[in-house]
């Protein structure tokens, strides 16, 4: 479905992404891990051309979407969340999933009013915010407000979501209601391209890890494959999160 290839970004003289290529097959979810400043936010930046890559190609379902509009590239079915997660503090949960659904909109003007607020009602009961869709963006835990910026994504009707460290600072109740909603959205048939620092959470959830480390692929394969790959528990050496 995505093809990352040779993907270099470059930033004055650091090297953010040194070449790196790698797939995402369509129906499964995918993870992109790896020590603090090896590229990844930087890869979904280049995917999505937040900031275009320096060199390379990102070719999605067979269309070179390098340097394309951000816009473009969520109409064409791609979106993304960032990593420190944002909604709208003074919109309320509806209004902040109403901001993700005029983009769709662009896309199909045909829809009656009706029809739009019904589809926001099941994205509200789809991430589990029935009783808090009048609450300020603000005034929601984090846990909460990840669920939104998701809600806010899957406004926008993609078929491919990409999301950046979705549970930095959950506690473990918070992540286990995050892997199972990324399970549904999985099984509604949305790709999902993970980055994540909770590693129960990706090797538990992903079929195939990608591991950057200063800007290079180290590694690329199954949970099991990636826990023991000697490059892999090298990178981590020193740190908990392979433990
Ligand atoms: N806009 C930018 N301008 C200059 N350097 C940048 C920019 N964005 C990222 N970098 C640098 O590129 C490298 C990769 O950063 P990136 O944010 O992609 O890492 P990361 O893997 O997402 O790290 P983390 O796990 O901490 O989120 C880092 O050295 C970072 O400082
Ligand atoms: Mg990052």
């Amino acid at each position: 479905m995505l093809e990352v290839k040779n993907v270099s970004k470059f930033f004055k003289g650091l090297v953010a992404l040194d070449n790196v290529t790698f797939t995402v097959e369509k129906d499964t979810i995918q993870g992109i891990i790896g020590p603090n400043g090896a590229g990844k936010s930087t890869m979904f930046n280049c995917i999505t051309c937040f900031f275009p890559a320096s060199k390379g190609e990102v070719i999605f379902e067979g269309k070179n979407i390098s340097g394309m509009k951000p816009h473009k590239i969520t109409e064409l079915g791609i979106t993304r969340t960032f990593q420190h997660t944002q909604v709208f503090p003074e919109l309320t949960v509806r209004n902040n999933i109403l901001t993700g659904q005029n983009v769709m909109q662009r896309k199909d003007r045909k829809r009656s009013k009706e029809q739009l607020r019904a589809k926001i009602d099941e994205i509200i009961a789809f991430v589990g915010l029935e009783s808090l869709e009048e609450n300020l963006g603000k005034n929601l835990s984090l846990g909460q407000q990840t669920k939104l910026a998701i809600a806010i994504s899957l406004a926008t009707e993609p078929k491919m979501l990409l999301l950046d460290e979705p549970a930095a600072g959950m506690n473990p109740e918070e992540t286990n209601q995050l892997v199972d909603l990324l399970r549904k959205i999985k099984k509604m048939g949305v790709t999902v391209v993970l980055i994540e620092h909770d590693m129960k959470a990706v090797m538990g959830l992903c079929e195939r890890i990608v591991v950057l480390e200063h800007g290079k692929k180290i590694a690329e394969g199954s949970p099991k494959e990636i826990r023991n790959n000697p490059k892999v528990i090298e990178a981590y050496l020193g740190s908990e999160e392979l433990a």
